[in-house]
């Protein structure tokens, strides 16, 4: 399996700090944000990467990850998102490299602690999301499970005002080569993006969607106040050790 990296967009919920560089090469801790979901990947025995940037900053990722090999990453290949197209329009970029196969795809400001090797060796086909219990989940992707069989998700609300369980849709993926043809027959959603949530539910629609929980910590670092709780969590946890 091959992994995808999304880091384009403006972020411009960080601005001032985004006019200075791209949002996945701001700090956490003691990295590049952009480091952690690589080396999720990595860890997972995944080491044949795309990263999908975009934006002003885009050519600052060349300097920073190089030929990826400080990471442990055997491959690295870079795509640039020229418009703000959405997350599902990005990851359509990478259909040649994906060369048929699957993909593991993570957002490039989520950063995790979790473990996804057994995920990874188990996948077969069809597609993988993984949920997080959250205080806040109308920000993300949300999961509506069956009233009848609370293990079954119907399908996923994109940032619902009023979200149908407290789960977010964190932003790590497992898709098989299929994904690329859903992204090519969605449409964009009101602001204009081709939306994940909408490729997965397609995926659920077919009836071919798994989900886990996700073990261990878990944010995006897309705002201040979640920027600050991860560099809070990986200080602590690299302090102790
Ligand atoms: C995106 C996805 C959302 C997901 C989130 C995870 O939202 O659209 O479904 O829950 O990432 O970080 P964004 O934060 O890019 O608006």
């Amino acid at each position: 399996m091959k992994g995808i990296v999304l880091a384009g967009g403006l972020g411009t919920r960080l601005y001032p700090l985004t006019h200075v560089t791209n949002k996945h090469l701001l700090p956490v801790y003691n990295q590049p944000m952009v480091f952690y979901p690589i080396q999720t990947l990595v860890k997972a025995g995944i080491t044949e990467i795309m990263v999908v940037t975009g934006g002003p900053h885009a050519g600052h990722f060349l300097r920073v990850l190089k030929n990826g090999e400080d990471l442990g990453v055997t491959h690295l290949e870079f795509a640039y998102q020229e418009k703000e197209g959405g997350i599902a329009a990005a990851l359509g970029l990478c259909e040649s490299f994906a060369d048929e196969g699957s993909v593991a795809v993570i957002l490039g400001d989520n950063t995790t602690d979790a473990d996804i090797s057994e995920s990874v060796k188990d996948f077969t086909s069809g597609a993988k999301i993984f949920l997080k219990k959250v205080p806040d989940p109308e920000r993300f992707g949300v999961p509506v499970f069956d009233p009848q069989d609370p293990k079954k998700v119907l399908s996923i609300e994109e940032k619902p005002q009023e979200p149908k369980s407290a789960y977010a849709v964190i932003g790590l993926y497992m898709y098989d080569n299929q994904v690329f043809e859903y992204i090519r027959t969605n449409q964009p959603s009101d602001r204009g993006e081709l939306e994940i949530t909408d490729v997965n539910n397609r995926y659920i629609e077919a009836g071919t969607m798994q989900w886990a929980q996700l073990e261990g910590f878990w944010s995006d670092a897309g705002t201040f106040e979640s920027l600050y709780l991860a560099n809070k969590f990986w200080a602590e946890k690299k302090r102790v050790g």
